[in-house]
């Protein structure tokens, strides 16, 4: 069972996985239906249009930006810390392009409770949110020298997404 939470009060929760780099599912639905759920570290919560904003940033290469491309929704799941370590560097590291992550992984999903994407069980602290706004950045885009050369020699730039979350929720053994 799992239980609604302010998202103002899951920032501990979410700090420990963005603290040390390990990261969070980024579970998105492709033009097929099939979730495939992306580690992703970056993202930012904010307020915009009145409304709270989880952001995520995901490079063109991905399979998943071919996915949220087409989305209505995407859910960011976080895990206890320390677990899911394997599952999170597989969904990290191979494609759902070509295999079916969720299943390698052995991670099972829940329907949303307010969008069409998925939430995975195993995580204890879910967001559920609709997409409202992306923008692809361009590389001349990218004003600061030291974060071109940094993260972006190969281009490959990030589409930005913005989703309203539309509830945050957690398991209700916490
Ligand atoms: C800890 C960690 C954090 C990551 N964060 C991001 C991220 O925020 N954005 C991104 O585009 N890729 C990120 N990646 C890389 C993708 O997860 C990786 O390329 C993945 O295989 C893409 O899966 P897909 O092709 O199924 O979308 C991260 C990888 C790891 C291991």
């Amino acid at each position: 069972m799992r239980r609604e939470l302010d998202w103002r009060r899951t920032f501990d929760r979410l700090q420990l996985a963005m603290d040390d780099d390990r990261g969070m599912f980024l579970v998105v639905r492709g033009p097929s239906g099939r979730a495939n759920p992306m580690t992703v570290s970056w993202g930012q919560i904010g307020f915009v249009w009145s409304r709270p904003i989880f952001t995520v940033f995901v490079r063109e290469s991905r399979y998943t930006h071919e996915c949220l491309v087409t989305a209505d929704s995407f859910t960011v799941n976080v895990p206890e810390s320390g677990q899911l370590a394997e599952e999170l560097s597989v969904c990290g590291t191979t494609s759902g392009r070509d295999t079916d992550k969720l299943q390698i992984c052995t991670l099972a999903t829940h329907p949303g409770e307010r969008v069409t994407a998925p939430y995975l069980s195993d995580c204890s602290l879910h967001y559920e949110c609709r997409i409202v706004a992306r923008r692809q950045v361009e590389l001349a885009d990218i004003v600061a020298r030291d974060i071109m050369e940094e993260h972006y020699a190969n281009g490959d730039p990030h589409l930005i997404v913005l989703g309203e979350i539309v509830g945050a929720f957690v398991r209700d053994d916490r």
